[in-house]
C-alpha cells in the first residue's frame, strides 16, 4: 500500500514547519478512533533475552535511527495531535542520547490543547537494568512516568526468564531509584507465562503493597521470536482475578481514561494496586489510541500488522514536514480494526515485539 502513497511525497522545497496547518483536526482513523498515543522504539537492542520475547542466541541485525530523526518524527506526530509519547525498545536505556531526547520532547507543546500551558505526557518502558543511575537524570529531563518490566519477584525465577544472572537485584534497585527520583506512581509490567511465573501472582500482590507500585499482569501475546505461543501458554484474566481474590478480596477501581487497557483493582484495605491487561481474553482494540514507530523508522498501526510503513524512507527522499503529515494521516486512516488472536487463520505479525517496541 505504501507505493500508492508515494505519489504525494515528491521532494518539494516548502519551508519546514511543525504545524501542518491543514485544518483537518486531530489524527484519527477510519473506525472513528482518535489517535493520541505514539510509541517510539529507540533501539531494537536489548541486554535481556526474555524467554517470551527473544531467542536465546543473538544472531539479529540491529537497526536504529539517529536521535534527531526520532525527534523530527515525534515533532510531526505532535503537530497532528499526538499528546502522549512512550519511549520503548528493545531496551531504551541502552540508547545513547536518550536523556537529551526526553529533554527535547518535553519542550514540545501539544498542538490541540485549550490550555496554553498544557504539556505532553512522556513515558518510558524499560527492563530497569540500567535504571539505578538513569532514573534521576530522566526525571530531571522531563520524563513523567515509567513502566518497568518485571516478570517475577524471585531472583531465581527472574533470571530464568531474563536469562541474565543477577538481574533481579539490579532491577529492584532501579525501581527504588525511580521512586526516589519522583517518577512514581511506578508501573510494573509482568507478562504471565504458564509454567514459568503464574505462581508469582500472590507474591506480586505483596510486592505492590509493600513497594507502593502498580503491578500490571499482561496476558502473553503471540509476538515472540521463538514462536512458542499457544492458547495454553496464556494465563487468562479470570484465573488471575481468582487467584488474587483468594489471596485477599479485590475491589474494582474505575478506569483512568477512555482508552485505558488495564482493568484496575485494589484490595479490601485499599493497599496496593493491580492492573490486568487482557489483550487475548478481553481485547480492547475498539478504543485503541495507539500507533507505533519502530527503531528503524517504520510506522506500525497495530502490534499485529502484517506490514509496516516506511516513514524514514520518505524523510530521506527529502519530504517536508507537511509531506510527512499528509502521509501519516493517510497511513493511520487505514489502521486495522482489531487483532485476530485465537481465531482460525490468525497470522502472526510481520515483526516480533523486540523490533516493534511495547
Ligand atoms: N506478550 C505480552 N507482553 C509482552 N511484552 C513483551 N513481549 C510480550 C508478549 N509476547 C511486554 C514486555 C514489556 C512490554 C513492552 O511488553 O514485558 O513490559
Ligand atoms: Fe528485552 Fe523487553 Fe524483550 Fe525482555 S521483553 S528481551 S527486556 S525487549
Amino acid at each position: 500500500m505504501a507505493s500508492s502513497l508515494l505519489t504525494i511525497i515528491e521532494p518539494v522545497n516548502k519551508p519546514v514547519s511543525a504545524d501542518p496547518g491543514d485544518g483537518l483536526g486531530r489524527l484519527r482513523d477510519n473506525h472513528g478512533r482518535v489517535i493520541s498515543d505514539l510509541r517510539v522504539s529507540v533501539t531494537d537492542r536489548c541486554n535481556y533475552r526474555c524467554v517470551y520475547c527473544r531467542t536465546g542466541t543473538d544472531g539479529a541485525q540491529y537497526s536504529e535511527l539517529p536521535i534527531d530523526d526520532y525527534l523530527r518524527i515525534i515533532r510531526v506526530f505532535v503537530s497532528l495531535g499526538i499528546d502522549k509519547i512512550r519511549l520503548t525498545g528493545g531496551e531504551p536505556l541502552l540508547r545513547k542520547g536518550l536523556v537529551d531526547l526526553v529533554g527535547e520532547v518535553a519542550a514540545l507543546r501539544p498542538a490541540f490543547a485549550d490550555d496554553p500551558a498544557a504539556k505532553l505526557d512522556i513515558a518510558l518502558t524499560t527492563n530497569g537494568h540500567l535504571l539505578e543511575d538513569l532514573a534521576a537524570p530522566l526525571h530531571d529531563a522531563g520524563l513523567n512516568r515509567i513502566t518497568i518490566s518485571m516478570d517475577a519477584v524471585d531472583p531465581d525465577i527472574f533470571a530464568r526468564i531474563t536469562r541474565v544472572p543477577g538481574s533481579y537485584e539490579r532491577v529492584l534497585r532501579g525501581v527504588r531509584a525511580s521512586q526516589a527520583a519522583g517518577l512514581g506512581p511506578i508501573k510494573i509490567n509482568a507478562v504471565l507465562l504458564r509454567g514459568f511465573n503464574e505462581d508469582q501472582i500472590e507474591a506480586f500482590a505483596k510486592f505492590s503493597r509493600e513497594e507502593n507500585v502498580i503491578v500490571r499482569f499482561i496476558e502473553f501475546m503471540p509476538l515472540e521470536e521463538d514462536r512458542t505461543w499457544t492458547p495454553e501458554t496464556v494465563v487468562p484474566m479470570d484465573e488471575i482475578i481468582g487467584r488474587l481474590n483468594a489471596f485477599r478480596p479485590l475491589v474494582a477501581l474505575p478506569p483512568n481514561h477512555a482508552s485505558e487497557t488495564a482493568r484496575r483493582f485494589t484490595f479490601d484495605d485499599g493497599l496496593g494496586e493491580i492492573g490486568i491487561i487482557a489483550p487475548v481474553s478481553n481485547p480492547f482494540c475498539g478504543h485503541c489510541s495507539r500507533v507505533r514507530l519502530t527503531s528503524d523508522g517504520k510506522v506500525r498501526t497495530c502490534l499485529f500488522s502484517q506490514s509496516d510503513h516506511d516513514l524514514v524512507g520518505l524523510m530521506r527522499r527529502g519530504a517536508t514536514d507537511e509531506d510527512m503529515s499528509a502521509w501519516i494521516r493517510a497511513v493511520v486512516m487505514r489502521k486495522e480494526a482489531r487483532h485476530h488472536i485465537g481465531e482460525p487463520g490468525f497470522l502472526k505479525p510481520s515483526r516480533s515485539m523486540v523490533h516493534i517496541g511495547g
